[in-house]
């Protein structure tokens, strides 16, 4: 039977969202419907409530989040009914010409589920990255759910399904980030904070963190930033200079979406060094770079997709670090909230005063 729950919905470009009855089906072959026990408010959801993804409203947002399978459609043998499960917006193919080059984590051709959420008048809804977990249930595809540790508390858990596994593999995946490296991170937000963590947590030995708001700057040290940098008070390219003896670092990360912070993330790192964007540009942007230095400093220039994840493999393992005390999770929750705070929880976003704002069912 059909289920009717409630769900956040975006229904025009910057209007308020709105909480309104859903309509879940039954998972049909290969979908799994889940129980949300929390779900973390994204940058993303904001861009796609002003219409910077796409415009295809209306969009039941939400896609950051853990929570119990319900029940599961014909041939799902990977999760089964009352398994603790991170959503992920990446679920592989393994058909795709890069999967079958061994590299699922660029997967060409990720899948979601085949049937549609829809309002109560029948009017098919936009699952925000694939998920739409701001609702009491959701439909997935079952390669969508990844088995944690159910003891794991929900509401930390759930941030690994996008903006924080964003952040860590940024670091650890692509960057490859490895013991005594040097690194900077430009914007410290959730996804930020999340790089500096996992440079933290491979053991990079000098972690610069630059934004342009000291409360955020106060935070990163929290998760392991060994400098900071205001970049409203001070050159960051000549400060990060200053720190590495004049070199610049290993890898420079962006994580904010901005041409002029790519721009200072290219001058700040050294030879044969790494800049990583994991922010996510406008469509209206450009980016100018001098030609000769991007061949004559050598390096590479790379673009980070949910940290190159693999959640099979990445999301367990991080929760046993997290289990252990290795990895702060708990410490991007800034609020708890119910479902009729996500719009606030946007406002708060944007006046910057949260790294999480993670909604509890
Ligand atoms: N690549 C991915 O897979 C992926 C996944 C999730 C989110 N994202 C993107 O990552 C970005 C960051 O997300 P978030 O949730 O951390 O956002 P956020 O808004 O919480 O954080 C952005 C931070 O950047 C700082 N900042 C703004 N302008 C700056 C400047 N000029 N110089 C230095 N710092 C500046 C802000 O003070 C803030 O601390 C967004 O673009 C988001 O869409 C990407
Ligand atoms: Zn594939
Ligand atoms: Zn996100």
């Amino acid at each position: 039977m059909p289920q009717t729950v409630r769900g956040v919905i975006a229904r025009s470009e910057g209007a308020p969202v709105t909480i309104e009855d859903i309509i879940i089906p039954d998972p049909g072959s290969g979908e799994v419907v889940v129980d949300i026990q929390a779900c973390g408010v994204c940058h993303t959801d904001l861009h796609y409530r002003e219409g910077g993804i796409s415009d295809e409203f209306p969009f039941l947002l939400g896609h950051e989040a853990s929570g119990l399978v319900e029940t599961v459609g014909d041939g799902v043998d990977e999760v089964k009914p009352g398994d603790f499960v991170i959503l992920n917006w990446r679920a592989v193919c393994g058909e795709c010409r890069s999967c079958r080059k061994g590299r699922p984590q660029f997967c060409f051709d990720t899948h979601n589920a085949l049937q549609k959420m829809t309002l109560t008048d029948g009017t098919e809804l936009s699952a925000a990255l694939g998920i739409g977990a701001f609702a009491d249930k959701t439909l997935v595809a079952a390669g969508q759910c990844t088995k944690v540790d159910p003891t794991a508390s929900p509401a930390a858990a759930g941030l690994l399904g996008c903006g924080v596994m964003a952040g860590l593999g940024a670091a650890i995946n692509t960057g490859e980030v490895g013991r005594g490296d040097s690194v900077a991170v430009f914007g410290c937000g959730g996804v930020g904070d999340a790089a500096i963590a996992g440079s933290h947590l491979a053991g990079a030995s000098t972690i610069i963190a630059v934004d342009i708001d000291d409360t955020k700057l106060e935070w990163a040290r929290g998760f392991g930033a060994t400098h900071t940098v205001n970049s409203t008070q001070a050159d960051p390219v000549a400060a990060i200079r200053e720190l590495t003896d004049g070199h610049g670092v290993d890898v420079a990360i962006e994580a904010i979406g901005l041409p002029e912070v790519y721009r200072q993330c290219f001058d700040a790192r050294d030879l044969a060094g790494t800049v990583v964007l994991v922010g996510v540009p406008r469509p209206d942007m450009s980016i100018e770079l001098p030609f000769l230095d991007v061949f004559g400093r050598g390096g590479s220039l790379k673009s980070s997709w949910y940290g190159d994840c693999l959640p099979a493999r990445d999301f367990p393992m991080l929760i046993d670090l997290y289990q252990q005390g290795r990895l702060d999770l708990d410490g991007f929750v800034s609020e708890t909230i119910d479902l009729n705070g996500v719009e606030e929880a946007f406002h708060k976003m944007e006046r910057g005063e949260v790294l999480r704002s993670v909604v509890v069912f």
